[in-house]
């Protein structure tokens, strides 16, 4: 069973009744051993709940909450490129954190435009570049007519390839995704800006750390709270671009 606990969610993002109870789903009847277990996984997630209760696409949000909270990445006014951004939970908190929407009109308003192989539902505040492939040199040209300046001041990416199983060769294959952003933040990312990129942990993470710490001031390895213990998941945050060598 999945190892979040309910008090590691800050309370703001929490509704009083959610985590009380274990649910046990009734029609666990001719799934697979696997679909059973996600099942429950998912119907006992405190964070599955808490997305329901506050609106968003999926748990995901929670992992971009926690790291902003701690590590202010987002603000009004900066320009987001969301990568693998369906369905559209982190963009969602970018949106809120940037103004995108313009919700508060005192403040200024920033731009968030997310990407993804899939279709994207459209979201208030941003602007979405579905069908397209993020490591694809014809999106990053489509990115930057899309953003002020052909500029941003965050990249996120929270993109992972359909698992296969074979846990080397997802590795391998994220790695492969993540080391191309290094080329969008060439293309798009502003001296000073930041990239959050999410990868599986294995044997070429150190090289992902090196690449970005070449182009980087400052990279961390963080593993937020609502990223399940047991899986491979961890995340890079590099900050202060320095400019491509
Ligand atoms: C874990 S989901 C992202 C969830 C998202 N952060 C959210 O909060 O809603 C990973 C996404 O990466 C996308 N993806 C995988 N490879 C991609 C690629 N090469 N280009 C664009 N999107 C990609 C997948 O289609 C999938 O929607």
């Amino acid at each position: 069973m999945q190892g979040c606990c309910i008090s590691f969610i800050p309370k703001r993002y929490l509704h009083a009744t959610v985590g009380l109870m274990k649910k046990i789903p009734h029609n666990l009847k001719g799934k697979s051993t696997a679909d059973q277990s996600w099942l429950l996984r998912q119907l006992n997630d405190p964070y599955v709940k808490a997305a329901k209760t506050h609106n968003y696409r999926c748990r995901s949000a929670f992992k971009l909450l926690e790291v902003d909270d701690r590590h202010a990445l987002l603000r009004p006014g900066l320009s987001v490129v969301d990568c693998g951004a369906a369905p559209g939970a982190w963009s969602q908190v970018a949106v809120r954190r940037v103004n995108a929407a313009g919700a508060d009109a005192e403040l200024p308003r920033g731009t968030v435009v997310g990407v993804d192989l899939l279709n994207i539902a459209p979201l208030d505040g941003a602007l979405f570049l579905s069908s397209h492939d993020v490591t694809d040199p014809v999106t990053h040209a489509r990115l930057q007519g899309m953003l002020p300046d052909a500029k941003a001041d965050v990249i996120l990416s929270d993109m992972a390839p359909n698992a296969s199983g074979f846990r080397h060769m997802d590795h391998e294959s994220l790695i492969a995704m993540c080391l191309t952003l290094v080329d969008l933040s060439q293309k798009v990312l502003r001296p000073g800006g930041s990239l959050l990129c999410k990868y599986w942990d294995g044997f070429l993470a150190p090289t992902l750390q090196k690449r970005l710490s070449e182009v980087f001031g400052v990279v961390r390895v963080l593993k937020p709270k609502a990223s399940r213990k047991e899986s491979a998941e961890l995340y890079l945050l590099a900050k202060m671009y320095k400019q491509i060598k």
